[in-house]
């Protein structure tokens, strides 16, 4: 089964979880950028994940549009995998920030959302950390991104 991870990154620490995800998939998999993606890509991927970093609690406009704008039943009969890179609020302890991103939440809240409308049915989400605004992703997060590739596998 084809896989496909699209992805936005705008410091490259989304993209790193990306290709981490890839990999752990093996040779069948592949991670791009989602203003690379056809539909034709989504198409012929049986498991596809899609990856953006949170910016201002919502997904990247790139990867936002694309989602809106995907055809309505592409994602039809998908598994599909959701995951964003964000901080780690409580930890940064901003009250302000803590307060507005349990208001507004994160760019994985939105794109299942998006997803959704699309006909998708089995979507599972997840979310990595990052430790200042631009990253570096916390210790540990590529390890867990990977344990997380492996879990969305189905037998064939
Ligand atoms: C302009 C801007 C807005 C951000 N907004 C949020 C946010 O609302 N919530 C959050 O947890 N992190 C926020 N962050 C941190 C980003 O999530 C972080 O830059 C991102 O995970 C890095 O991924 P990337 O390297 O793939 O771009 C923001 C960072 C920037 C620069």
């Amino acid at each position: 089964m084809k896989t496909l991870v699209v992805y936005d990154s705008v410091f490259g620490n989304t993209q790193k979880v990306a290709e981490t995800v890839a990999q752990t998939l093996g040779p069948d998999a592949e991670a791009k950028r989602v203003m690379n993606t056809s539909l034709e890509d989504i198409q012929n991927a049986g498991l596809v994940i899609f990856g953006s970093p949170t910016r201002a609690f919502a997904p990247t406009t790139e990867m936002r549009g694309y989602l809106k704008n995907l055809s309505k039943g592409v994602l039809s009969g998908k598994t599909v995998g959701v995951f964003d890179t964000r901080m780690d609020v409580q930890k940064i302890n901003i009250k302000i920030l803590s307060f507005l991103a349990g208001v507004f939440g994160y760019a994985a809240d939105t794109m299942v959302k998006l997803i959704a409308r699309k006909g998708a049915v089995n979507i599972v989400s997840n979310w990595f950390f990052v430790l200042e605004s631009e990253g570096p992703l916390a210790e540990g997060e590529l390890e867990r991104a990977a344990e997380w590739a492996g879990s969305l596998q189905t037998p064939e």
